[in-house]
């Protein structure tokens, strides 16, 4: 009844939109009806008694060919029809207007984004109108950059100071002399390049900021170093990668606030019994969907060229070198055929593009059939909706549009069970970036427009209430709410220990410049004082091999989760890798600590999963997971991966995506037979298993079961081949990994909860997506 009511209100506010400010709408579809909601254009579903690992689900949900349009209320096009993407009129709840066609239709490309998105630090002192310092700046940046007797880390830091001045004095001219830097020293592979990265609007006037802010004089900062070695790259500055600062006892108590406090309380016996949750009226587990990494295109160009090998793929002005040349002419969008297109663009996706509109209603439209027919109980988004794209074609207008469709379809799709997001790198314009509210010249609130939208939006489906949302808005995204009976969720904006946030490197050695992990720490003290059970959300993951995110924060998040872990904290949910991946926490006190901690079962306190990307970008097949879970103890007990084969979308009549059951967690990974009876008796997980090595099925799927894993791993190579094939779910380009090195590296990835554990580990083997 509640639904009826939302979705009542929903149409109401909808039509009153769409009366009080006439778009400019060529195709309308008849008004939004309540059967959609229930059965999305009469999908198949088939299901087989001989493999299904639990009954309750269905093995597969093929999606309808026609594309629902009653999923947008009016479209810019004819949606009907699988010869071109459809291009939803979605209205801006906040401006009452819709967004123009201009904005995403696939054959207007930006040409850059719009200048009044410039954000530049205010200059300090006063200008001395003769002095030129742009000239003077790229004179003497050019001077040191020239000297051949200085090694190039040192050119590199040299030449910050002078940008330094320059950004202090006249910010507003950094963009042009970077620009002409990058031309001159050949930052970039061209001056085009040099010139889209380096404008105001795009990324010009954030560095500006970040020469401004940083720090580039004490002794102690590392600045510096991490600018030359993450922006300007390694192999131009051959600066050395910082190493981590050491976060001591003296750091830690503090953090902690006291030594005693850094102990967990022991928890009381009627607690370790059973969880602060209840059993659901029905007697089973809560079913969670765990989904990531959208990233819809919606200006993917049906026909384009999908093998390319400029920027974007699947784009009206994408091309392959190899078929055209440009040599001779530019590249004229619109006039490839059939002879100079390698790959044709599918209507429904391909592997090296962004997920077009009728993939991800294919996708949201296979959930409930494949719940058997349910709605799931909630949501878990791990971010990352708006497309990958060159840095001039995102702005913020983009990543709205985004956010508002994305979300209306969620709620849409998703039925009443709320759903509970974590903003991504790629859902604000420039991507990736964060500012904090610790920025001089009130610049801390620069993307407070991104974080209002969302929270906003949260509220609107009705997922957030009024004062969860204002958390939102004030927590950089993150939030901190209590959705069921002793469950908490905590989400944090983790671009603040993403490498491509360039505000980070503002006072780099400060782990927590943010103030996000703060927010976390305390709000887990809070749970820990009132019993609940938390689940940490968030998108870029913390380890791995290390090559995404960063030492400083990462190493403290791994003290945090040692600290909460595992009687308060209960999961943590992560995506952005685009791959099926998980992480485990060992123990760090007593003699361990975290430079080298024993990864022996009986140390193992947390895991992270990484839930797969939507978007088949790059290499993969589009994934979700169902996840089952204790209602009581709020504790994975198994998941469903789902997988469509982009293999399938090619031809001439490409067929829907037919979303497949992949495997269950516990099916594939519960068989401990070599550890169990494994001679050497030092295998500490072994008291945990049943008689030939089975994992209990009253057993969670904890980090106790995820560090066995690891140790069956090391005895029985093969898993580790299994475990890559669902890292791509399928994808016939995943490499394989069978090898001794990479069955160790990954090994060694799985263990490694932090940025700097994990860049110890063997390099090379992280990722599926480079098999071509
Ligand atoms: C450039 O170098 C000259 C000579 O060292 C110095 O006087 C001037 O302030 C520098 N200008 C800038 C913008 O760094
Ligand atoms: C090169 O750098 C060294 C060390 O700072 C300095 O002594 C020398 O004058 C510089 N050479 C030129 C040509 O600027
Ligand atoms: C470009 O086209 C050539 C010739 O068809 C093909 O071999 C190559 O794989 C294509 N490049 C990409 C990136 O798909
Ligand atoms: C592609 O081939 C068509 C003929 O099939 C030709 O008209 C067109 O100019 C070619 N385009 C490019 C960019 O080479
Ligand atoms: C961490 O432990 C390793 C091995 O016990 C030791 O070599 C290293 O010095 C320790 N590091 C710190 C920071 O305590
Ligand atoms: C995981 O679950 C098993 C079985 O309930 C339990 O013995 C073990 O202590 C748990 N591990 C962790 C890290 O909580
Ligand atoms: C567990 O795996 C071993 C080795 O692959 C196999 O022989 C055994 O039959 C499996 N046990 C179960 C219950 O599937």
């Amino acid at each position: 009844m509640a639904r009826l009511a939302g979705l009542l209100f929903l149409s109401c506010l909808a039509a009153w939109l769409f009366t009080s400010r006439a778009g400019p709408v060529v195709h309308s579809t008849p008004a939004l009806s309540l059967n959609f909601f229930d059965d999305a254009a009469s999908p198949t579903v088939s299901s087989s008694s001989s493999v299904s690992a639990s009954p309750y689900y269905p093995l597969a949900y093929t999606a309808p060919k026609e594309f629902p349009t009653s999923a947008f209320k009016s479209y810019y096009n004819d949606p009907t029809g699988t010869s071109e993407e459809p291009r939803p009129a979605i209205t801006d709840v906040a401006h009452r207007t819709y967004y123009p066609d201009s904005l995403a239709n696939p054959t207007m490309l930006p040409t850059g984004v719009p200048a009044s998105e410039a954000v530049f630090p205010l200059p300090s002192g006063k200008p001395q109108p003769r002095i030129d310092y742009a000239s003077q700046a790229k004179a003497n940046i050019t001077a040191i950059l020239r000297n051949g007797t200085q090694p190039a880390c040192r050119k590199c830091l040299d030449s910050l100071r002078v940008g330094q001045r320059l950004a202090r004095k006249e910010p507003e001219s950094v963009p042009r002399v970077l620009t002409e830097l990058c031309e001159a020293f050949k930052f970039k592979s061209d001056a085009a390049t040099c010139q889209s990265t380096y404008s105001a609007s795009v990324l010009g006037s954030i560095y500006a900021q970040v020469l401004s802010y940083a720090d580039f004089d004490s002794e102690q900062s590392t600045d510096g170093q991490y600018i030359c070695y993450m922006v300007l790259g390694a192999s131009i500055s051959e600066c050395p990668l910082p190493t981590p600062r050491e976060l001591d006892d003296e750091f830690l108590d503090e953090w902690f606030g006291g030594r005693e406090k850094r102990v967990a309380p022991e928890l009381p016996e009627t607690r370790t019994r059973r969880g602060p949750g209840e059993k659901t009226k029905d007697g089973s587990n809560l079913r969670v969907l765990h989904m990531s990494d959208i990233h819809v295109d919606p200006r993917y160009f049906v026909g384009g060229e999908a093998g390319c090998t400029n920027g974007q793929c699947c784009r009206y002005d994408s091309y392959n070198g190899t078929l055209v040349d440009t040599k001779t002419h530019p590249f004229v969008p619109g006039t490839l055929g059939a002879s100079n297109t390698s790959r044709p663009a599918s209507y429904w996706g391909d592997f090296h593009c962004d997920s077009p509109w009728p993939l991800v209603l294919a996708a949201l439209g296979s959930v409930k059939s494949l719940n058997g027919g349910k709605e799931v109980d909630m949501t878990l988004f791990t971010g990352d909706m708006v497309t990958h794209d060159e840095a001039d074609h995102v702005s913020r207008e983009l990543v709205t549009y985004t956010q508002q469709a994305v979300f209306d379809l969620m709620r849409a799709y998703l039925g009443k069970g709320p759903v509970f997001s974590a903003i991504g790198n790629h859902d604000s314009a420039p991507s990736d970036a964060a500012s904090q509210h610790s920025l001089p010249d009130g610049r801390g609130g620069q993307l407070s427009w991104d974080w209002n939208n969302v929270a906003r939006l949260w509220e609107a489906e009705g997922w957030f209430s009024h004062s969860e949302a204002e958390q939102a808005r004030s927590h950089y995204a993150g939030y901190s709410v209590n959705p069921r009976k002793g469950l908490r969720i905590i989400t944090i904006n983790t671009d603040f220990w993403y490498r491509g946030n360039v505000f980070n490197y503002i006072h780099s050695r400060d782990p927590d410049r943010s103030g996000s992990l703060r927010f976390l720490t305390e709000e887990l003290f809070r749970a820990e004082a009132k019993g609940e059970k938390v689940w940490i959300v968030g998108h870029v993951l913390t380890g791995w091999d290390g090559s995404n995110p960063l030492d400083n924060p990462t190493n403290l998040f791994y003290h945090i989760v040692d600290r909460f872990s595992p009687n308060t904290i209960a999961h943590i949910f992560f995506g952005h890798t685009h791959e099926d991946q998980f992480n485990l926490f060992y123990g760090v006190g007593g003699g361990n600590n975290l430079t080298t901690p024993s990864t022996l079962t009986s140390n193992a306190k947390m895991v992270s999963f990484m839930a797969p990307s939507i978007t088949p970008g790059s290499n993969v097949n589009p994934s979700l997971r169902i996840m089952e879970i204790d209602p009581e103890t709020y504790q994975v007990m198994d998941w469903h991966q789902y997988y469509a084969n982009v293999q399938d979308f090619t031809g001439r009549d490409p067929n829907p995506p037919v979303f497949r059951h992949l495997y269950s967690a516990r099916e594939e990974y519960g068989n401990f037979s070599s550890l169990s009876s494994s001679s050497s008796s030092s295998s500490s997980s072994s008291p945990h298993l049943e008689e030939g090595g089975r994992w209990p099925d009253s057993s969670p799927l904890n980090a106790t079961f995820w560090s066995s894993l690891t140790e069956e791993m090391e005895l029985r190579s093969q898993l580790v081949q299994t475990f890559t094939v669902n890292q791509g779910r399928n994808s016939i380009h995943s490499p394989p990994c069978v090898t001794e090195e990479c069955v160790r590296a990954k090994i060694c990835y799985m263990r490694s909860g932090s940025a700097s554990i994990g860049k110890l580990c063997p390099q090379g083997y992280g990722s599926v997506q480079s098999g071509g």
